[in-house]
């Protein structure tokens, strides 16, 4: 891959999406926030290269694959009208087909094209996958700790918007009933990410993109929600609770031992 070829990639990236965007009239467009949060992975990714020192070529492997992470989000919106998963289809799965059909990698080697599909394939995976190779696992941590910077960002900008209860793109048509769930509590506790089953009210999805901490591959990823302060606003907007307390001492002196 070159940086001819980069190029050539983020147009085909505009192109395609434009398609999308351009043809919804639905309020807080869907596929224009998605086209925002790919861009912003982008910049991420590129912040946590530039902080590790990897090579240049490996730079534009990683930048290619956060443009092309969420592309099956698109087609997801149009045909389901949904971005959940469990109630359409696995995005990454149809990003891998979206890649294909749309041949948006034809220009590379049939060697990059696999790295990238995989990257795709398994930016969401609740766990990493054993048997990749070293190059491509590294590639792929970067990935998920890009997008969940971002993802943090936007729940947290969101969390503190006086639209609150009305995107439903973020809080995932879920309701704020007060309440959370014990064992979205408990995993977080034993340092687990919380299963998505946990997740039956606003309060579980929080909790859940707390626990994102514990998924993060590199001390530089850390730093950065640190800096961020993103999961302290988090916990300030859930409820008081002696047990949420616990929760949030037990993240705090996570952060505090992975950055130290
Ligand atoms: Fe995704």
């Amino acid at each position: 891959m070159n940086k001819q070829n980069l190029i050539y990639l983020k147009e085909q990236f505009l192109k395609y999406t434009d398609g999308f965007i351009l043809n919804s009239d639905e309020k807080n467009n869907p596929f224009f926030l998605k086209k925002e949060h790919t861009q912003r992975v982008c910049s991420e990714i590129l912040m946590l290269a530039d902080k590790l020192a990897i090579s240049s070529q490996q730079a534009m492997l990683a930048e290619s694959a956060a443009l092309l992470h969420d592309i099956g989000r698109f087609r997801q919106y149009k045909e389901y009208g949904t971005f959940l998963d469990a109630q359409s289809v696995n995005h990454a799965a149809l990003g891998c087909e979206v890649i294909k059909d749309e041949n948006l990698l034809g220009f590379c080697s049939d060697k990059e094209q696999n790295i990238l599909l995989d990257l795709v394939f398994f930016h969401n995976a609740f766990d990493l996958p054993v048997d990749m190779d070293q190059d491509t696992l590294f590639l792929l941590k970067l990935l998920r700790d890009a997008d969940k910077l971002d993802i943090w960002t936007v729940v947290t900008d969101y969390y503190f918007s006086a639209d609150l209860n009305n995107n439903k793109f973020i809080n995932l048509g879920l309701e704020d009933d007060g309440e959370f769930s014990k064992k979205a509590w408990e995993s977080i506790l034993k340092g687990q990410v919380v299963k998505n089953e946990f997740v039956k009210r606003l309060n579980d999805l929080k909790l859940l993109q707390i626990s994102w901490v514990f998924d993060l591959n590199f001390s530089e990823s850390v730093k950065e929600i640190q800096t961020k302060g993103c999961l302290g606003k988090i916990f300030s907007t859930l409820p008081e609770s002696e047990e949420l307390e616990r929760v949030a001492e037990y993240v705090k002196n996570y952060i505090k031992e992975k950055t130290s």
